[in-house]
């Protein structure tokens, strides 16, 4: 096939959904151009990425457990990529490889799509977790002027880590803290992998918190997560984790392929299809 080719490099890589998300728009817009899977093992990565050009790739996205070890091949890093010394997003630009991390872009672009009037007030968001999931979240809500950003985890060091992400407006908890903050919050993330298919659910009480907040969980197997149901049942807006996914694939399409792709309907529905093996 003719045309720019991009790839997503992991290890392993062959559950991604990159692909499918990719090769819609690649269909929709009728780019000719290309996408493809890369398997590859941190110790081939450096090599992988510095062969780029003569692989005829023009970028790619960049997955567990390849993003910090991308963001220190860059030659230059968008400031998302340099807040959170990861890249999830690589491209050539003038013979130079660029990155940039457009995980927190993602969340915010899914929750402005899903929720308009998500932000409230700006107070409070209260983030569950402290992996590199939360850590793009985290960043993000700062970026979006939280004044409060509090993270909420069982390992109290790593709370404290994720929190000074959001500078002075990153404040770390621990589990007990959880039901004031949540009587205080207008919205509440899921950023731990508890509540997926296949890991202990995530346990919590939802009662002290607002009937007016937001909930969020960045896990989407199952799409709809305890959480939410829980959230759902109880009259809270909530917004599944899928469009994350989507969202934050626009950027690097763009970059590759000189579109700028939009996250229709139709695609979330490829995508929940796949994801139930339909
Ligand atoms: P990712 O990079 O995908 O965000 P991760 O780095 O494995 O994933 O982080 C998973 C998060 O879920 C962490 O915040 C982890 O808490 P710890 O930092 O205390 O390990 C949280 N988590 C996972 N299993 C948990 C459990 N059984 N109880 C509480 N928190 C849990």
């Amino acid at each position: 096939m003719n045309g720019p080719k991009a790839c997503v490099i992991g290890w392993p890589v062959r559950q991604s959904r990159s692909p499918l998300i990719h090769r819609y728009w690649l269909r929709l817009y009728g780019v000719e151009g290309s996408y493809e899977l890369a398997e590859v093992e941190p110790h081939a990565f450096e090599a992988f990425v510095r062969d780029f050009a003569a692989r005829g790739l023009v970028g790619g996205n960049v997955t567990v457990p390849h993003k910090e070890a991308a963001f220190a091949l860059l030659d230059a890093a968008e400031p998302a990529a340099a807040e959170l010394k990861a890249a999830n997003t690589l491209w050539l630009e003038d013979g130079a490889l660029r990155g940039t991390n457009t995980d927190g872009f993602g969340f915010l672009a899914n929750l402005d799509a899903a929720a308009p009037g998500w932000e409230g007030r700006r107070r409070l968001a209260v983030v569950l977790g402290a992996g590199g999931a939360s850590r793009a979240v985290v960043a993000a809500l700062a970026g979006r002027g939280f004044a409060r950003v509090a993270v909420v985890n069982r390992t109290a060091s790593r709370a404290f880590e994720v929190a000074r992400l959001a500078g002075r407006a990153g404040e770390p908890y621990g589990p007990d803290d959880l039901p004031e903050l949540l009587a205080e919050t207008g919205l509440l993330v899921n950023a731990t992998s508890l509540g997926m298919t296949g890991k202990p659910p995530l346990e919590i009480d939802l009662a002290p918190l607002s009937r007016s907040a937001v909930v969020t969980d960045l896990v989407y197997a199952p799409l709809e997560t305890d959480l939410l149901a829980a959230a759902r049942a109880r009259g809270n807006a909530v917004v599944d984790g899928l469009g994350m996914l989507l969202h934050q694939a626009a950027p690097g399409f763009e970059r590759w392929f000189g579109v700028r792709p939009e996250v229709t309907p139709e695609l979330r529905s490829n995508l929940i299809d796949n994801l139930l093996g339909r």
